[in-house]
């Protein structure tokens, strides 16, 4: 199964009107690796801007509530997201799962709402060092993802994308071994729940990802693409890891 690979930067809170610049540099490199999905999922405040100077990239959020509407002041409706030009959306990375209280069911619920209102979605799953240490990453990664995974999964609007949460930010990155078995026991764990589309679907890798590791990571035989913090604010850091995946 040949799966187009899915480069998507997540800006995490970073960026003002000034680094949309960035975005239309990005926009451009990703003209020119056209091999390759690339993404960038900015703030909400410059989605709307974002989505007028992409190029050749779509703009992305980075969370939704599960909620399409109602008294929730401060959050944003799938709906919205994608009315201010977002066409995927973030859901359950590990920063909102440990600083938000997001459990896997309010994961599952705001990738089931963001595809209701026509997101595609990119699913973060992840382990902490103590588990790594434990060598119970395997297993208590796959739980998660099958736990966060949303009814009517299916490859055309859902990614996965695998982040250590002590790889995030850190420089530190697993084995290549320990990524092509944690991709092949997520790919399995996928097929023992959707069967069939699980060959479909892209798994990314995210975690210090960077223009030296990125090709080596890329090349694994189950690993579709990453999610990019730091290295994607920048279109110089950023192109690498795109021409590295096409
Ligand atoms: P990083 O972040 O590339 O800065 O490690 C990745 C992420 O959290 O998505």
């Amino acid at each position: 199964m040949s799966r187009r690979k899915l480069v998507v930067g997540n800006w995490k809170m970073n960026g003002l009107k000034a680094q949309l610049a960035e975005v239309e540099a990005i926009g451009r490199v990703a003209a020119e690796h056209p091999a390759v999905e690339v993404g960038l999922c900015v703030p909400a405040t410059l989605i709307m801007a974002a989505a007028e100077r992409k190029g050749a990239a779509f703009i992305g959020g980075q969370d939704c509530h599960m909620n399409a509407s109602g008294a929730h002041t401060g959050c944003l409706s799938a709906e919205m997201l994608a009315e201010a030009g977002a066409e995927w959306i973030i859901v359950g990375h590990s920063e909102r799962r440990e600083a938000q209280g997001e459990t896997d069911e309010h994961v599952a619920a705001k990738a089931f709402a963001a595809k209701a209102a026509g997101l595609k979605v990119i699913l973060c799953v992840g382990e902490s060092l103590d588990v790594r240490d434990a060598g119970d990453a395997e297993s208590v990664v796959s739980a998660q993802l099958l736990a966060s995974l949303p009814e009517g999964a299916a490859a055309d609007w859902l990614a996965i994308a695998y982040e250590p949460i002590w790889a995030i930010g850190t420089g530190r990155i697993p084995t290549m071994e320990a990524v092509a078995a944690m991709h092949a026991a997520l790919r399995a764990s996928l097929a023992s729940r959707i069967g069939g589309q699980a060959d479909a679907m892209r798994i990314l890798y995210g975690g210090s990802m960077n223009g030296d590791n990125a090709a080596e990571l890329m090349a694994l035989a189950d690993v579709d693409g990453g999610l990019v913090g730091g290295a994607s604010l920048t279109a110089e850091k950023f192109a690498p890891i795109i021409a590295a995946a096409g």
